[in-house]
């Protein structure tokens, strides 16, 4: 009997304590990744979003050339709401007369955001929201935008079907939700492929970026009346983050 007791201690030093301690330290480390998290990344995002937006930005001005076409002649203002507008990087992209709501919540933007806001005349900032945009009833009246931007968000929010069904409804009827995300990559059958999916819980844990994301398929169910968009991949950017999605969907 001894000999068996000792055998299980020597079994549990050797192996379930530094298991466990292993374990701990680990835990640890996400617990304190997702506290850094925001903080980084106010401080990472801008450079890396410049980045990223100068690199789709062809392809970007070309989508948000007719964003105000759901303009109603009878109203002079444009009403729009961006979601996760990091520090601005639409910014210069809204037609004149904008009233923009912001749905960001890292609140460690919304410095940024304003100083950059005030440097476009077409443009005034609402309200800025510090939240997500998965739950916006009390805050966002139904029907009451022209147009709702996201661009390479897709990707950090945490309930990607919710977030849709909201755009849905605070779009007016013939309101056009427009978008320009990264995505999984587009050919199954490719080494990246295979890259971008063992890499997921690398990238998710550092960056809260889901990069196999297929953000389309929700804006497909959501009972928009047209869905427009293109599948492209962008040779600029790092493999990982090269397959893209953007278009419009119209309420
Ligand atoms: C990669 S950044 C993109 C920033 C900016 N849209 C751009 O194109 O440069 C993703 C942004 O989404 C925001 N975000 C994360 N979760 C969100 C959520 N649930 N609802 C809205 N925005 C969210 C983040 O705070 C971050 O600013
Ligand atoms: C912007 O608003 C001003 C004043 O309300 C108006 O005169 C102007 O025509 C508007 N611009 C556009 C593009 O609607
Ligand atoms: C993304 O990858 C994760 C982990 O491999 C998987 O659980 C998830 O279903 C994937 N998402 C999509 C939309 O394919």
């Amino acid at each position: 009997m001894a000999v068996v007791d000792a055998k299980m201690s020597d079994y549990f030093q050797r192996y379930i304590v530094p298991l466990a301690g292993v374990f701990i330290v680990l835990r640890i480390l996400h617990y304190v990744l997702s506290k850094l998290h925001p903080i980084v990344f106010a401080k990472i995002c801008p450079i890396v979003s410049r980045k990223h937006h100068l690199e789709i930005k062809e392809h970007k001005d070309k989508l948000f050339s007719d964003l105000a076409a759901t303009r109603k002649d009878s109203n002079q203002r444009f009403f729009a709401l961006e979601i996760g507008c990091g520090p601005g990087a639409n910014f210069a992209l809204y037609p004149a007369n904008t009233s923009l709501l912001v749905v960001e919540p890292n609140s460690r933007f919304e410095e940024s955001a304003v100083k950059n806001a005030a440097k476009h005349p077409s443009l005034e900032i609402s309200k800025f929201l510090a939240m997500g945009a998965e739950d916006l009833k009390g805050h966002v009246e139904d029907s009451s935008q022209d147009a709702v931007v996201s661009t390479l968000t897709m990707c950090s929010v945490d309930d990607i079907d919710a977030v849709v069904s909201e755009i849905h409804r605070i779009l007016k009827p013939g309101g056009r939700f427009y978008f320009v995300e990264h995505t999984e990559t587009h050919n199954k059958n490719s080494w990246t492929h295979f890259m971008q999916r063992m890499m997921v819980p690398v990238v998710f844990t550092l960056a809260h970026c889901q990069i196999n994301n297929t953000f389309y398929v929700s804006v497909d169910r959501a009972g928009f009346s047209k869905v427009q968009y293109t599948k492209m991949d962008i040779a600029k950017c790092p493999r990982l983050f090269r397959s893209h999605v953007l278009g419009f969907a119209v309420k």
